[in-house]
């Protein structure tokens, strides 16, 4: 008989390396619960593992260029492993499909967003000598009924998925093609799924979603608006800002943050449900994209400048200490000089706690790709970022020496980056506040005394 050492000692070793947003690394959660409930268990050492995944972004054509080089370099790995399986997951895996195995000789499986339970099967397969994909895309997967495990964890924040999917089709956007149609988790398992983190000792949520604001439960499957429910579904369905309540109170102790929120769908309901809890925390990623009604109108974008700077004085009114962050793309397709121009002025009058910011990169098959030219220059691209950028630092420096000489709130989340004799954490706001450790320990909630502040940073000593 197999004694239970032995079996633990044969564990195939499973090494996940995250690439893209906050929900792929949350569905690298739910891959690894997958895979060490049928037999694996993670490892963080790459040249110890049976299996890695890369779990794969493709907003950008530079975000997929760095996983070709990563595929490439594994190459080596294999060599001194013969047996060793990759597998390419997530949004590349989903959106280049077969052509990842003809191409790129080294992947052994391909796996799309929706096929996460498959992933021993199709293990199995490539065990036998087989190459293994599985591309469908789901009306109905949520993986609500998993606890997830948690992964290169703080131990203090976690993300908790609510959604998967979008219905969206901003023409630049790739994502619907690769993660579906948006379909949204039941609350229940949402709530669970809180608890828990809270048992084991977790101070703080984000919800997470491509469009957490167009959450609605009603009983499961594709999205559908409120008003095409039949009155009894109404009746028993959850919008966000009840989910966002439900969750405040389930967990009173844990700080809630969620993102990210059309600003086609923020409602006022949302903003308030902010406001009334204690524990959800001021701040909220809003990306405009364009400050170019035109602009937004080529993007699909379903909304002006002037609903987005109507939605910013909305949340100010309600809020006025809220943080608020934002995309932008440069350099989308006909953009002029004066469209440019529109979108360095919404950023000077919404004035961002942060901005992320990218050039417009033509994605194959998207709306925009089949219907406009990418015919901005690469140059005239770069331009307008490096204007954006500036901009937006000299805000967020201004914004942050408002802080000081005044008192934050910080969840200490770890050490800082730069010394292990500094803490690192966050204020309400999502800006991240830096300090000298005293007697404080990871997890606890500080008074920090802010002394000076750059674009990025607060910094402070607790009092
Ligand atoms: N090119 C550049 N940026 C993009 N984003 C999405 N698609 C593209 C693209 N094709 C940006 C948007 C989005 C963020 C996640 O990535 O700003 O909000
Ligand atoms: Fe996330 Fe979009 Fe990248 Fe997919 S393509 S990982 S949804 S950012």
């Amino acid at each position: 008989m197999v004694n239970q050492q032995s079996i633990i000692q044969n564990k195939r070793k499973l090494y996940i390396e995250s690439y893209g947003c906050a929900m792929n690394f949350s569905d690298s959660e739910i891959i690894a619960t997958i895979m060490t409930e049928n037999g694996f268990e993670t490892t963080n050492n790459e040249f110890e593992a049976d299996v890695i995944f890369l779990n794969t972004c493709a907003i950008r054509e530079n975000a997929e260029q760095r996983i070709r080089d990563r595929l490439k370099h594994l190459r080596s790995n294999k060599k001194s492993n013969k047996d060793l399986i990759i597998g390419v997951l997530g949004c590349m895996a989903e959106r280049l499909k077969n052509k990842l195995l003809e191409e790129e000789k080294l992947v052994d499986v391909v796996a799309g967003p929706d096929s996460y339970r498959e992933l021993p099967k199709l293990v199995a397969e490539v065990d036998d000598g087989g190459r293994a994909i599985n591309v469908l895309l789901s009306r109905e997967e949520t993986y609500g009924d998993l606890n997830p495990i948690r992964l290169n964890t703080n131990g203090v924040s976690a993300f908790i998925s609510i959604m998967r999917g979008c219905d969206n089709m901003c023409s630049f956007c790739v994502v619907p093609y690769t993660r579906g149609r948006e379909r949204s988790r039941d609350p229940k398992s949402i709530l669970i799924e809180a608890k828990e983190l809270q048992k084991n000792g977790f101070k703080e949520i984000t919800l997470l979603g491509q469009n957490v604001n167009s959450y609605l439960w009603f009983g499961g499957g594709p999205k559908k608006e409120f008003k095409s429910l039949t009155p009894e579904e109404q009746i028993n369905s959850t919008d966000f800002a009840q989910l966002l309540e439900l969750v405040a109170i389930e967990v009173p102790n844990m700080r809630i943050r969620y993102s990210t929120s059309h600003p086609r769908d923020i409602t006022e309901n949302v903003v308030h449900v902010m406001n009334k809890y204690e524990n959800i925390c001021n701040y909220i990623h809003l990306p405009a994209q364009s400050g170019s009604s035109k602009v937004l109108e080529l993007m699909s974008r379903n909304y002006t400048r002037e609903w987005y700077l109507d939605k910013i004085y909305m949340i100010r009114s309600i809020i006025p200490n809220c943080g608020i962050s934002c995309d932008i793309i440069a350099g989308f397709c006909s953009e002029t000089d004066e469209d440019h121009k529109e979108t360095l002025s919404l950023i000077e009058i919404a004035q961002f706690e942060f901005c992320y910011m990218y050039k417009y990169s033509e994605r194959p098959a998207t709306p925009a790709a089949k219907k406009l030219e990418d015919n901005i220059p690469e140059s005239v691209k770069g331009d307008r970022l490096t204007e954006i950028i500036k901009l937006q630092n000299a805000i967020s420096l201004k914004k942050n020496m408002t802080y000081v000489h005044q008192v934050v709130e910080v969840l200490i989340e770890g050490d800082s980056k730069k010394s292990k004799d500094f803490w690192m954490g966050r204020n309400d706001q999502n800006v991240v506040v830096v300090f000298p450790k005293t007697t404080e320990s990871k997890g606890d909630k500080v008074k920090i005394l802010i002394e000076n502040a750059t674009t990025t940073t607060l910094i402070g000593k607790p009092i």
